[in-house]
C-alpha cells in the first residue's frame, strides 16, 4: 500500500465510523467561518480549521470529520533532511466535537493501524500524559498493550500545542497519547526509553481536546512568528472533543518497511527529477548529497503548495517563510549539487505528477506557480553573487546578516550558513534588535499591527469578555468624547499607562475606523485631562474596538472621559482610496462583463489594490478603458451615500453587489454612488465623488490563476503619480540629450545604432575567429607581404586589423581589404625597412582600388583607399605583389 492508497483506506476506515469526510483547508489558516487565524502564520495541523467547533462557538456539519490536511511546520527546518521531518505534510485526522473521547479514539486507531493496515503490534508502543489515568487504563485493559509499552510523559511531551507557538493555533488544546513505529526492531527493547531518539518514530498523535488556553503569547522572532507562552490558564471546554493526526508520509514508510519518508511514492519521483535535472543519481549518491537531495523535495512541495494558497515570496510573515524555503533550496543546489542555472521551478512538474489527484490545485495554478518559483530564483540570483561578495568583507555580526537580509533578501539561515562555513556565528539578538528598528522606523499602514497587536490578539480578546462592545460613531466625523473601558499596557491587562508605554486604548465608543476588509485602520489622537497618546493604528476583536499607540505624554486610566480625534487628512485619503475601489469594481464589471467580481482589496491612504476575477490579462486598451470610466464618474460628482439597516432582500433586488464568502445578517448597510454602482459596505467613503480628485492605474498583474490584481492611486497620491512620471521622462530625456517627447524617435536611433554595433562586432568576432585562414601571405625579392580580407568591417576594425598583423609579421607589408554594408576600402601598412626599398602604401593602395572601381591614398606607411565593385576585391589583393614589385623595381 502506498501513500496514495493509504490516504483513501483511512478516510475510508473513519468513513466506516460514521465520519464525514472534510476537504483540507488552506495553508493559509482560513477556519471555517472564513476568518483567518491570527495566531498563526500556517495551517500546521488537521485541526487549526476547526477552531471555532472545537470552542463551541460554530456548529459543525457532522459531530464526527475527517480529513487529510496539507500542513506547513518549519519548527523542524533544520532537521529536515533527516529520515523522518518535513516542512509541508500531509496529516490525517478524525475529528470528535463533543461526541466520542478517549475510548474510541484509542480504539480505532489502534484498529486502523493493526487490522486494516497489520502493522505488527511487536513495533508499537504509546505515550501518555502523565496524569491520564484513564488514557493510561484504556490503553492497558482495552487494547491489552503491556505496561513496558506505555510511557508517561510531562507537558513538554504529552499536551498538544506543545510549547512552540508555531505548532498550534492559539485557543483549544488539551493531553495527548502519542502511537510511535519501531525503526530497528532488531535491537532488543529499550525499557528506559526516554521518549527522544530516532529509533521510535512518532505517527499518531490522539488529542483530547478539554481545555481552552489563555494566556500571553510572546513573539521570539518577529520574522517566523516562533514564541513561547506566559501566565498560561487553562478554562475547561464546553465540550470534550477529540483531534488526531496520523502523518501520512510517515506511516507510508513504516507500513512500506522503508527506512525514511523519502522513499514513499510521495518523494521517490521528485528525487528522480531533480536526479535528471543534476545528472546525478540519488540512490548511489554520498550522505550529504542525498540530504541535499530530500531538502529540495521538502522546500518544493512546501514552496508550491504555499504558492497554490496565495502566498508571495515576501521579506515579512508568510512571504518571508516562503521565500526563506525557495532560496534555500537553491543555495544549496547551486553549491552542493552544482546547478549553474536556474533549476527549482524545474523540479515542480514531478511535484504535480504525485500530489495533483488529490490537490487539483496544483494544476489549476501551475502556471502562476512555475512563474512566481522562476522569478523568485532569478531575483535571487542576481543578488547572490553580489551579497556574497558583500559578505566576504564583514566579520558578519547580527547587524551585518540584517544589511544582508534587509539589502540583498538573504534569509537569515543563509548567512548563518555562511558564517558556519568561516567558523563565525551570527549575534541573533543584534540581528533582531535591527530588524525591531528598521519596523519602528517604518511605521507604516498595517506595520505596528502586524507586529504589536497579533502579539496581543489574545490577551484583548481575554479583555472583551469583561467590557461592552465599542459604538463606533465615525460615520458622522472624526472627533467623540469617550470613556477609556480597557487597557492593556505592553501586552498585559491593566488600569492605567504612563509616559512612553506601548498600548492598546479601548474606548466605549470611537470614530477611529478599525481595520476590517480592505480598509486599514484610522490613525489619530486620544486625550485625556491627564494625557495624550499617539494612536498608530486601530484593530477590533469582537466588536472590541483597539487603538494602538503609545503614551505620549502625562498617563492615561481606565474610566477617565478622553476626546478621540482621528488625522483627517490621512482618514480622507483613505476615503477617497475606498470610495474609488467601489467605482474601480464597478468600471471593471462594465468593461469586462459580469463575471468580475471582488477576489480580495486593501485601502490605504497611499494606494488601493483590487484583487478580481478575471481569467486573462487586461489589454492597454481596457485599462485605459476602465480608468477613463472612473476618471468620467469622479469628474461627473455623484453623490456617494450610504443607507442603513436596510433589509438584505431589498438590497439584493436594488442589486447591490455582495462579497463572495462574506457572512451578512438580515440588516445590512448599502453604499451607493449615483447612478453608478451599489455595494454592501460598512466602510468609510467620501460625500461626492469630485472628493477623489483622480484616479490613476498603476499596475495591472495575476495574483492567481484566474485572478487579476489591479493597483492604483487617487487624490495627490494620483497627482505625485503623473509628476513623477515626468520626472522619470525628463531625466530619460536628458540621458538620451533629446526632449521628452522626441525620446521614442532617440531610443530608436540609439536601437539602429546598436543594431549597427552588434553587427560589426559580429563581423569582428568571424574575422578573429578565421584569422589566419582568409591571411594571403605572398613573397617578392625577398620581402613578405601580407593580405588579408575582412567582411563586416568598418574603416576602424580595419586599421586595427592590420595593426595587429603587423605586429604579427615584423617587416613585411600588410594590407587589408575590408568589406562593411556593401562597401570596401583597403587599408595598408609599410614598415621603416621597405619604406627604405621603396614600398609605397599610398601609391599601393591608389592602384589596387582603381582594380575594384575606387580610388584613394596616402603617405609611405599608412594608407587607405576606397573601392566600389566588391567582385573585384580578390583580383586586386592578388595584384598586390606585382604592384610591389613594380615598386621595388622602380627604385
Ligand atoms: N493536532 C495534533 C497534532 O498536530 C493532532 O492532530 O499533532
Amino acid at each position: 500500500m502506498n501513500a496514495r492508497e493509504l490516504r483513501r483506506k483511512y478516510i475510508e476506515f473513519f468513513k466506516s465510523k460514521d465520519h464525514r469526510e472534510y476537504p483540507s483547508s488552506s495553508l493559509v489558516p482560513i477556519n471555517v467561518l472564513g476568518n483567518e487565524d491570527e495566531s498563526l502564520l500556517f495551517t500546521s495541523a488537521g485541526m487549526v480549521q476547526f477552531k471555532p467547533y472545537f470552542l463551541a462557538v460554530a456548529q459543525p456539519p457532522h459531530p464526527r470529520l475527517t480529513d487529510a490536511q496539507k500542513c506547513l511546520r518549519t519548527t523542524d527546518i533544520e532537521s529536515v533532511g533527516d529520515s523522518s521531518h518535513l516542512t509541508f505534510f500531509e496529516m490525517m485526522g478524525n475529528f470528535s466535537f463533543g461526541n466520542y473521547f478517549k475510548p474510541e479514539a484509542i480504539e480505532w486507531a489502534w484498529e486502523f493501524l493493526t487490522e486494516w493496515l497489520k502493522l505488527d503490534p511487536s513495533r508499537l508502543r504509546v505515550t501518555v500524559y502523565k496524569e491520564d489515568d484513564e488514557a493510561y487504563n484504556l490503553w492497558l485493559t482495552k487494547i491489552g498493550l503491556h505496561a513496558e509499552r506505555i510511557s508517561r510523559f510531562d507537558e513538554d511531551k504529552n499536551y498538544w500545542p506543545g510549547k512552540a507557538v508555531t505548532m498550534g493555533p492559539n485557543g483549544p488544546c488539551g493531553p495527548c497519547s502519542e502511537i510511535f513505529w519501531d525503526t530497528s526492531p532488531d535491537l532488543p527493547f529499550d525499557n528506559e526509553w526516554n521518549g527522544d531518539g530516532n529509533r521510535w518514530l512518532e505517527i499518531w498523535n490522539l488529542v483530547f481536546m478539554q481545555f481552552e488556553r489563555i494566556g500571553d503569547l510572546i513573539i521570539d522572532n518577529a520574522l517566523t512568528r516562533d514564541g513561547h507562552w506566559e501566565n498560561v490558564e487553562l478554562l475547561p471546554l464546553p465540550n470534550k472533543n477529540v483531534d488526531t493526526g496520523m502523518g501520512l508520509e510517515r506511516t507510508s514508510a513504516a507500513l512500506l518497511g522503508m527506512p525514511s519518508v523519502y522513499e514513499t511514492d510521495v518523494f521517490q519521483p521528485i528525487l528522480k527529477r531533480i536526479g535528471e535535472l543534476s545528472k546525478r543519481n540519488y540512490e548511489t549518491a554520498d550522505e550529504p548529497i542525498k540530504v541535499v537531495f530530500r531538502i529540495i523535495a521538502d522546500h518544493i512541495r512546501s514552496a508550491t503548495f504555499c504558492i497554490a494558497d496565495g502566498v508571495r515570496p515576501e521579506n515579512t510573515g508568510r512571504g518571508y517563510v516562503l521565500r526563506r524555503l525557495i532560496r534555500r533550496a537553491i543555495l544549496k543546489g547551486q553549491r552542493q549539487l552544482g546547478f549553474k542555472k536556474p533549476f527549482f521551478a524545474d523540479v515542480f512538474p514531478a511535484v504535480v505528477e504525485v500530489l495533483s489527484d488529490q490537490y487539483p490545485e496544483l494544476i489549476e495554478r501551475r502556471d502562476f506557480i512555475i512563474r512566481t518559483l522562476q522569478d523568485e530564483e532569478d531575483l535571487f540570483r542576481s543578488r547572490l553573487a553580489e551579497g556574497i561578495k558583500r559578505a566576504e568583507g564583514l566579520a558578519l555580526t547580527g547587524r551585518d546578516a540584517f544589511m544582508l537580509y534587509d539589502t540583498y533578501g538573504f534569509p537569515l539561515e543563509v548567512t548563518m550558513e555562511l558564517a558556519q562555513e568561516r567558523g563565525l556565528t551570527i549575534d541573533l539578538e543584534e540581528f533582531n534588535r535591527s530588524l525591531e528598528e528598521q519596523r519602528q522606523r517604518s511605521k507604516v499602514a498595517g506595520g505596528i499591527a502586524e507586529d504589536v497587536f497579533s502579539k496581543d490578539a489574545g490577551v484583548l480578546q481575554e479583555l472583551t469578555k469583561t467590557i461592552p462592545a465599542t459604538q463606533f460613531a465615525g460615520y458622522s466625523g472624526c472627533e467623540a468624547e469617550a470613556q477609556v473601558v480597557g487597557l492593556i499596557v505592553e501586552g498585559k491587562i491593566a488600569q492605567s499607562a504612563k509616559k512612553g508605554d506601548r498600548v492598546e486604548v479601548i474606548l466605549d465608543q470611537t470614530p477611529f475606523y478599525a481595520e476590517s476588509g480592505g480598509p486599514v485602520g484610522d490613525t489619530g489622537k486620544i486625550t485625556s485631562p491627564t494625557g495624550s497618546i499617539e494612536v498608530l493604528d486601530t484593530q477590533k476583536v469582537n466588536e472590541r474596538w483597539a487603538h494602538i499607540g503609545k503614551v505620549l505624554e502625562g498617563e492615561i486610566s481606565v474610566g477617565e472621559q478622553v476626546h478621540a480625534v482621528v488625522e483627517t487628512a490621512r482618514r480622507m485619503d483613505i476615503e477617497r482610496n475606498h470610495t474609488a475601489t467601489h467605482l474601480l469594481h464597478a468600471a471593471l464589471r462594465t468593461v469586462l462583463g459580469a463575471h468580475v467580481h471582488q477576489a480580495g482589496s486593501l485601502v490605504a491612504p497611499n494606494s488601493l489594490r483590487f484583487d478580481f476575477t478575471h481569467n486573462k490579462a487586461m489589454t492597454e486598451d481596457e485599462i485605459r478603458g476602465v480608468e477613463e470610466l472612473v476618471n468620467h464618474e469622479i469628474l461627473s460628482d455623484r453623490v456617494v451615500q450610504a443607507h442603513a439597516d436596510m433589509p438584505i432582500a431589498e438590497a439584493r433586488e436594488r442589486g447591490a453587489m455582495a462579497l463572495f464568502g462574506e457572512k451578512y445578517g438580515d440588516k445590512v448597510r448599502m453604499v451607493e454612488v449615483e447612478q453608478f454602482s451599489r455595494e454592501l459596505c460598512g466602510g468609510l467613503h467620501v460625500g461626492h465623488t469630485s472628493q477623489i480628485g483622480q484616479f490613476r492605474i498603476t499596475t495591472e498583474s495575476s495574483v492567481a490563476s484566474g485572478v487579476r490584481r489591479i493597483e492604483a492611486v487617487t487624490g495627490i497620491g494620483a497627482y505625485q503619480y503623473g509628476v513623477e512620471r515626468d520626472r522619470l521622462l525628463r531625466e530619460a530625456a536628458a540621458t538620451l540629450r533629446t526632449s521628452p517627447n522626441e525620446i521614442a524617435a532617440g531610443i530608436e536611433r540609439l536601437q539602429n545604432q546598436l543594431k549597427q554595433t552588434e553587427k560589426r562586432l559580429e563581423g569582428l568576432r568571424t574575422e578573429q575567429a578565421s584569422t589566419g585562414a582568409e591571411v594571403k601571405v605572398f613573397e617578392v625579392d625577398g620581402i613578405k607581404i601580407v593580405a588579408q580580407k575582412a567582411e563586416n568591417t568598418d574603416a576602424k576594425s580595419a586599421s586595427i586589423i592590420a595593426d595587429r598583423l603587423a605586429e604579427q609579421n615584423p617587416d613585411s607589408a600588410v594590407i587589408i581589404a575590408a568589406i562593411d554594408e556593401g562597401k570596401a576600402m583597403f587599408v595598408a601598412k609599410v614598415p621603416a625597412l621597405l619604406l627604405q626599398k621603396g614600398v609605397h602604401a599610398g601609391n599601393l593602395v591608389r592602384e589596387v582600388a582603381k582594380i575594384a572601381g575606387g580610388g584613394g591614398g596616402g603617405r609611405p606607411d599608412f594608407a587607405q583607399a576606397g573601392a566600389k565593385d566588391l567582385s573585384k576585391i580578390d583580383e586586386a589583393l592578388l595584384a598586390v605583389p606585382g604592384i610591389i614589385e613594380g615598386q621595388l623595381k622602380s627604385k
